[in-house]
């Protein structure tokens, strides 16, 4: 068992229900082993700048149920050069941290094998309400925001039926359209738009006619703010315009933009953010570094945090020459069959939503 005297925990990028949760349970699963804490404040930014606090086992009580993050976050431009990280690292030996874990999205993964690559063993949780992180079937903070945007719809629905109205609802994920997708099911949308499957604009727009002609009162649009017109305009405000002016159902549009980000965690939330802090903790007295809790088919796991990274951008159709360097055939399979399944998951609910919208 790898021997560490004091830790440090850290949130950074786009805050997520469930953060705290994640502190908790690295916080005390590392004092169960006689390891001290520290709460990085701010996420790198803190790190750079030596701005924490002690985690204490009475600190972290009562914290589970918390949206957003006790130690705060932030994106930190600063940390992506040399002299960013040098500092962070210079934070870690002055503070005598011997290891991070960072809880986050991809970008905050990127951070922490920068660390690893310098000295510091560090572990990624997943946090973060897209669900964009290719490697894991889950991220820590998904759950809630789909609860909540299932619940801001739900208010609309009820004054759309009163008024026969149309609602466009815009939610976040970034580029990925999860959150758009499962909700817009969920919540029996007309018509769904998401970055990933091409939207047939003209079809939706037959589709709401002909329920308003049925005699269906109150309809929902769900939109993901990764779907832009040609000329780089948030498609949402353009297709409630649209189908306004083509349907002759009026038409309103409500962004929930961060409100999706914050509230109490559900409990698949809070479980799983344990359950992944627990298991980060383990990793490192395990002597692992440079990798994330991951959650695959129901299963809390590690992956290593290169192959993930790079998992995400073969999903993305962004790798670049050279990127697939260093990794053997089965490994490379492997991240062809992850990024296969997740386009036809996507696929498969977007056909079954797509049959059951009218
Ligand atoms: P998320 O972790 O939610 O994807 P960001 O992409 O904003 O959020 O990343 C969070 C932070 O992680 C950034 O502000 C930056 O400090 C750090 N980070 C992102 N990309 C890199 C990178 N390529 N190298 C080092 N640090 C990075
Ligand atoms: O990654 C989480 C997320 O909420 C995305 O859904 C969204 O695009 C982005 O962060 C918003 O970032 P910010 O909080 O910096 O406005």
């Amino acid at each position: 068992m790898a021997k560490f005297n004091k830790i440090g925990v850290l949130t950074s990028g786009g805050d997520a229900p469930g953060m705290n949760a994640a502190i908790r349970a690295i916080t005390r699963r590392a004092l169960q082993h006689g390891i001290e804490v520290k709460g990085i404040l701010g996420g790198y930014s803190g790190l750079i700048a030596d701005n924490m606090i002690d985690l204490t086992a009475r600190r972290v009580s009562n914290i589970s149920y918390m949206g957003g993050t006790i130690i705060y976050s932030d994106r930190c431009p600063e940390f992506k050069t040399e002299e960013g990280m040098q500092k962070a690292i210079e934070t870690c030996h002055r503070n005598n941290i011997d290891a991070i874990v960072a809880i986050g999205g991809d970008g905050t993964f990127r951070g922490a094998t920068d660390l690893s690559i310098r000295g510091i063993p560090t572990i990624g949780v997943t946090g973060s309400i897209d669900n964009d992180i290719t490697a894991t079937d889950y991220t820590v903070g998904f759950d809630t925001a789909m609860n909540t945007v299932l619940e801001c719809v739900d208010r609309l629905r009820d004054t759309s039926e009163s008024h026969a109205r149309c609602n466009v609802v815009e939610v976040m994920g970034r580029d990925c359209g999860e959150i758009a997708l499962k909700t817009g099911i969920a919540s029996g949308a007309v018509a769904i738009a998401i970055p990933e499957v091409p939207f047939d604009e003209d079809a939706a727009i037959a589709r709401i006619k002909a329920a308003k002609a049925d005699g269906k009162r109150g309809m929902l649009v769900i939109v993901s703010e990764g779907v832009f017109t040609a000329d780089g305009k948030p498609y949402s405000e353009v297709l409630a315009k649209k189908i306004g002016a083509e349907t002759g159902v009026e038409t309103k549009f409500a962004r929930l933009a961060h409100i999706v980000r914050g509230g109490n965690p559900t409990l698949r939330d809070r479980l799983t953010a344990t359950e992944m802090g627990v298991f980060a903790v383990d990793l490192l007295l395990d002597g692992k570094s440079d990798a994330i809790v991951a959650e695959i088919d129901g299963k809390i796991v590690s992956t290593d945090i290169r192959f993930a990274l790079t998992t995400d951008k073969m999903y993305k159709k962004k790798l670049k020459d050279g990127q697939l360097d260093g990794f053997s055939a089965e490994e490379i399979d492997a991240m062809k069959a992850i990024c296969a399944k997740r386009e036809a998951d996507i696929k498969r609910l977007y056909d079954i939503s797509l049959g059951l919208c009218r």
